[in-house]
């Protein structure tokens, strides 16, 4: 065999492995580019409870990754705070419910509700309760 012949099958070849890794790498970048439109989706989230410390922490996250958030609480007045903050902080956008949770046959209403003002639901944080006092836990323990 020549040697011409030789150097030209070595440069087809090396050419149609460049146009298979050219191929494979932009098919890479579409499938990246595709996932992280995914994830640039505002996430739809309701939070019980909203009015509570780890809520407020919570939510000013999603708030910052622009997410739609949903805010229920029984306090109106604080309700209205916490929702004002988040707004400011790049919510994508900030419904609110007064509920007292405990009024239980309300609880469909407000995941109506919050699935009307979201347009669906991803993500439902249960933040309301109440904590026992030092005393109250020192009391069942002795
Ligand atoms: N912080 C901790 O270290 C810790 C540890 C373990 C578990 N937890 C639990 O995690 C949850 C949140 O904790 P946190 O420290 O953020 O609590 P938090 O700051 O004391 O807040 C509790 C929230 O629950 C709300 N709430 C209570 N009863 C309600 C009702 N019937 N309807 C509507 N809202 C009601 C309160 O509303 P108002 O403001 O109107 O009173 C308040 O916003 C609680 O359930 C707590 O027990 C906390």
């Amino acid at each position: 065999m020549k040697k011409t012949t030789v150097v030209a099958g070595a440069i087809s070849a090396i050419a149609a492995a460049l146009a298979i890794f050219a191929k494979s790498k932009q098919k890479t970048t579409e499938q990246n580019a595709l996932r992280t439109a995914r994830f640039r989706q505002p996430r739809r989230v309701l939070i019980v409870g909203a009015t509570s410390a780890i809520a407020q922490e919570t939510a000013k996250e999603f708030a910052a990754d622009g997410d739609k958030l949903f805010l229920v609480a029984r306090n109106a007045d604080k309700l209205q705070v916490v929702a004002n903050d988040l707004n400011v902080r790049g919510a994508s956008s900030v419904g609110t419910m007064v509920l007292d949770v405990n009024d239980t046959h309300r609880h469909v209403d407000m995941l109506a509700r919050a699935a009307e003002s979201l347009g669906g639901l991803d993500v439902a944080l249960i933040a309301h309760g109440t904590l026992r006092t030092k005393k109250l836990v020192s009391k069942v323990w002795h």
